[in-house]
């Protein structure tokens, strides 16, 4: 853990954990401190960081089963030091020569898991001379903000698998939702739709209710019961698989989306490239009353890895998220302030780059990274 801090005076300063991880993670975590270095100048507010090392790559060094989870990606003592920082910014995981689920589970499930974060926010929004794929599209047109649940559904890894490797193969995945789990997580959607500026004020479940009708119905009874605290929200509801046509076909039909965790990770998919590309796609791990996690939303990228090219504006529009999220949380308006300043120095940024995908952007990440940087210190 190398520890970085800024002129510390006045006051206490912010402590931001921050996780570049695996490929292309460190390159872009870099351009993101560096714009928020930037910010904290311009909002005046102190911060802190502090690395920690752990990665995929750090777990082969170590000696980790490349074929099965064998030693710790991240110990249960840098767990316990990221309970206790305001912020955690996380650059990516994901290495191709260790089998998938080893890192993900091993770093990012767990942390989502163990520090309780339950809602994963995943704001869509198109910024201007961003191409969209759609046809038509405007920025006005796709501005809406995902909900997904981030701690139970089929990522519990409730299930396992009989007579493996055998025709009798037998394996079960179990989708495990509860009523506090989706309860918690629909309260937190409709209260985030009362907040945001949009006139639409609608919040839609997405689920499979059709098929799913006993989770789909824990979800069904506990966003109704809710809902009738939030009179002034209109409720809405979508099947999955709708909701998917509809992102393509109407996307300024939507506001606020709630659903659960795996129909969360896929639709975030489809959002994110009606956004721009995973170049541009920001999220946060969510817990309301603890330590949250901030990350872009797209992997190590390792064929670009080291080359300069990569997208940094998902990871620093992670650091925007972060701070406007930190800021609520401790209710701190210098930090929310600096969050929107974050987002109009991306706004400013875009329409300066020829394209928002790795290696077409006409700018080197850095270059990007320094625009924005730039963009931040004018206001
Ligand atoms: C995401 C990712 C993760 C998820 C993977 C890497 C485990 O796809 O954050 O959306 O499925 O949640
Ligand atoms: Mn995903």
């Amino acid at each position: 853990m190398a520890k970085k801090a800024t002129k510390a005076r006045a006051g206490t300063p912010y402590r931001i954990a921050v996780i570049g991880g695996d490929g292309t993670g460190p390159e872009v975590v870099r351009e993101g401190l560096k714009v928020l270095k930037a910010v904290a100048a311009v909002s005046r507010f102190e911060y802190e960081t502090t690395e920690f090392a752990c990665s995929g790559k750090r777990y082969l060094a170590e000696g980790g089963d490349p074929t099965e989870p064998s030693i710790p990606v991240i110990t249960d003592e840098e767990v316990a030091a990221l309970r206790t920082f305001d912020a955690i910014y996380l650059g990516a995981v994901g290495d191709p020569a260790v089998a998938p689920g080893i890192l993900e589970k091993g770093l990012l499930l767990r942390l989502r898991f163990e520090l309780d974060q339950y809602i994963n926010l995943r704001p869509v929004r198109l910024y201007p001379n961003v191409p969209c794929p759609l046809a038509g599209k405007k920025p006005e047109d796709v501005d809406f903000v995902v909900v997904r649940e981030n701690t139970e559904g089929l990522y519990t890894g409730m299930g396992g698998v009989q007579y493996q490797g055998t025709p009798q193969e037998v394996s079960t995945q179990i989708n495990c939702t509860t009523r506090f789990g989706a309860e918690r997580c629909i309260r937190y959607a409709f209260d985030l739709c009362r907040r945001r500026a949009s006139p639409k004020k609608m919040l839609t479940l997405v689920h499979k209710t059709n098929v799913l009708t006993f989770a789909g119905g824990t979800w069904t009874r506990a966003f109704q019961e809710i809902g009738r605290e939030y009179p002034d929200i209109k409720k809405d509801y979508n099947h999955v698989d709708a909701c998917c046509m509809w992102f393509v076909k109407n996307p300024e039909y939507y506001d606020v989306i709630v659903t659960d965790n795996i129909f969360g990770d896929i639709i975030t998919d489809l959002a994110a490239i009606i956004q721009g590309g995973l170049g541009v796609a920001a999220g946060g791990n969510i817990n309301p009353r603890g330590v949250s996690m901030f990350e872009p939303m797209g992997g190590s990228a390792p064929k670009y890895t080291g080359k300069n090219v990569i997208n940094p504006l998902a990871a620093i529009g992670a650091v925007g998220m972060l701070l406007k999220e930190t800021g609520i949380h401790r209710d701190d308006a210098r930090l929310i302030d600096a969050g929107r300043r974050v987002e109009k120095a991306i706004i400013a940024t875009t329409p300066r780059m020829k394209s928002q995908a790795a290696g077409r952007m006409g700018f080197s990440t850095t270059e990007v990274g320094d625009m924005v940087a730039e963009a931040v210190a004018k206001g």
